[in-house]
């Protein structure tokens, strides 16, 4: 049976992850309709990465002997100035998460759960790769400003990644 404190962290962090998905779907949609369907598909993309990391949650909570649970969430913010603002705004919420990730696994550690420990590592891994991967394009963006070529150019690139999961870089 696990934990009862670490089960409603792992509650509260399925809520964090189902806001993510819900957060991305809302910039993909301000992406697409601003001129930029390259990053609207990345972020599509980058929504059911949140759901699949949802649902790793859900299944490891079940699994365990727990349940569980989904809450209200509130409503994503929709809009945004430019796509730099779009990416700063996602590396600011990747951080948030990798934060809320370490918390968690400091709490297996206070509560000697070393299996929720051991389950946690591939969300530690997974957080050091969102967190540089975010960084990468936002330096891009912020390298090419207001050049509308350039911007043409990273919005292809992010197409791209969209389709090559895993394997391109920016
Ligand atoms: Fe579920 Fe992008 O962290």
């Amino acid at each position: 049976m696990i934990n009862e404190k670490v089960e409603t962290a792992l509650n509260e962090q399925i809520k964090k992850e189902e806001h993510s998905a819900r957060l991305y779907l809302s910039m993909a949609i301000w992406c697409e309709v601003n001129g930029y369907p390259g990053a609207a598909a990345f972020l599509y993309d980058h929504t059911n990465e949140e759901t699949m990391h949802q649902m790793k949650f859900v299944h490891y909570v079940n699994d365990r002997g727990g349940k569980a649970v989904l809450f209200n969430l509130e409503q994503p913010e929709g809009k945004f100035d430019s796509l730099m603002d779009v990416f700063e705004k996602v590396l600011q919420h990747e951080e948030y998460i990798t934060a809320s990730i370490n918390s968690l696994y400091g709490l297996t550690v206070e509560e000697k759960d070393y299996t929720t420990g051991n389950f946690l590592q591939w969300y530690i891994t997974e957080q050091i790769e969102e967190e540089s991967l975010m960084r990468t394009i936002l330096d891009k963006i912020s390298l090419v400003g207001q050049d509308k070529a350039g911007m043409f150019h990273i919005d292809k690139e992010l197409e791209g990644m969209a389709k090559n999961k895993g394997t391109a870089t920016v």
